[in-house]
């Protein structure tokens, strides 16, 4: 019986250490760049950007993004200075760079801190927001 109990414990503090190693791991793999798959860089943007689309889109970016990513895209909301890692500025070179598909994905998907974006808004919702990322760097 003494000895079952040891086993047990024995087991558990395995299991704790394994856990342990498991979230530094994950931790260490959110460090990471995160790149979107090939085949979803590779969808076009279906809805195209109209000054009436931008409005609808700055009214769910306020709403839904700024908290994180602020109001003009720079990554500085109110939220950011307490998320690891911090929330992309959109409007960076790095960003221009991606591919509406990339963008898209990567909304759609989140990533810890980010919410998965598919499971709250609309394809058309996140197409508009892709249009209105893409507007926050053609104005600097
Ligand atoms: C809770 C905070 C939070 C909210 C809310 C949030 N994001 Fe993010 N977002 C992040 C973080 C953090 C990252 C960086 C993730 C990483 O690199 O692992 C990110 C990254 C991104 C990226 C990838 C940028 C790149 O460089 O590839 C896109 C696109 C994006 N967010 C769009 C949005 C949009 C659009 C919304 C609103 C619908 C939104 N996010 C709401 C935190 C947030």
């Amino acid at each position: 019986m003494r000895k079952l109990k040891f086993q047990k414990t024995k087991l558990l503090s395995a299991l704790i250490v394994l856990t342990a190693v498991f979230i530094a791991a994950a931790a260490k793999a959110q460090t990471k760049v995160w790149v979107a798959p090939a085949i979803a860089r590779a969808v076009k943007n279906p809805v195209v950007s109209t000054p009436i689309i931008l409005k609808e889109a700055k009214t769910l970016y306020i709403t839904n993004c700024a908290p994180c990513h602020g109001e003009k895209g720079k990554g500085d909301g109110p939220a950011a200075a307490s998320l690891t890692p911090k929330p992309a500025d959109h409007t960076s070179a790095a960003l221009h760079n991606e591919t509406d598909g990339a963008l898209f994905w990567k909304m759609s998907e989140g990533r810890t801190p980010m919410p998965q974006y598919k499971k709250i808004l609309t394809e058309t919702q996140r197409w508009e927001l892709i249009d209105y990322i893409r507007s926050l760097s053609k104005k600097k």
